[in-house]
């Protein structure tokens, strides 16, 4: 009975602590502020978890056609991924640099992500970090899935190529 109640009371003094941690203003929202180890390995595990358990869309049969990927090259260019993540010859704008957690290179990430794994990640976005959702910010899911396949493509686009099928594009602006 003791080692019960001597459980539920550090139970409620713990619950305390946290309240006046968190509630009190202790704990650093800055950007600056440097996740422990144990945090960043959590967030990554959780986002790793739920884009497996979410992404089940079957991509179109059109996926990965030179049509497609450059129809995507030009979504992403329009809808301002490259300021976050660069582009093939194009750096990422200065801000990016400012995220916490940062965006990253998604060259080196392609090869990690199916086709509906990219597709969801682009559609819904990832909560609580800078990355937006498309579908919010205006993205039929036919664009969603030629970015989706322009990224898959990303590590063979050479800088001329994406130079060239985004020649003309404008960037989206709200209405
Ligand atoms: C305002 C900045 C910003 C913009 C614009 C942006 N992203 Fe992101 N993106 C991020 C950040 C930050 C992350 C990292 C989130 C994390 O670590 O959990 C991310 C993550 C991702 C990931 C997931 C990588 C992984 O390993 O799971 C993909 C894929 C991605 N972005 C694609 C895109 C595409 C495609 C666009 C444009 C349609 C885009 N992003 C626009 C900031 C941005």
């Amino acid at each position: 009975m003791r080692f019960l109640a001597t459980i539920g009371a550090l139970a409620i003094v713990l619950g305390i602590g946290c309240a006046v941690f968190f509630f009190g203003g202790f704990y650093s929202v800055a950007a600056t502020a440097e996740d422990p180890a144990a945090v960043t390995w959590a967030l990554t595990r959780v986002r790793t978890a739920s884009i497996d358990r979410h992404a089940d869309d079957s991509p179109p049969a059109s996926f990965g056609d030179a049509a497609m990927v450059q129809a995507g090259a030009q979504a992403y260019a329009s809808y301002g991924c490259s300021h976050c993540h660069g582009a093939p010859g194009v750096k990422w704008l200065k801000l990016s640099e400012g995220l916490h957690p940062d965006p990253p290179n998604l060259k080196e990430v392609a090869g990690d992500l199916s086709p509906a794994q990219l597709f969801w990640v682009i559609k819904n976005g990832i909560n609580m970090t800078g990355m937006p959702s498309f579908e919010q910010a205006g993205a039929r899911d036919d664009e969603i899935w030629s970015i989706a396949a322009f990224v898959k493509k990303l590590p063979s686009v050479s800088d001329a190529d994406y130079k060239t099928w985004t020649a003309s594009v404008e960037p989206k602006q709200a209405q």
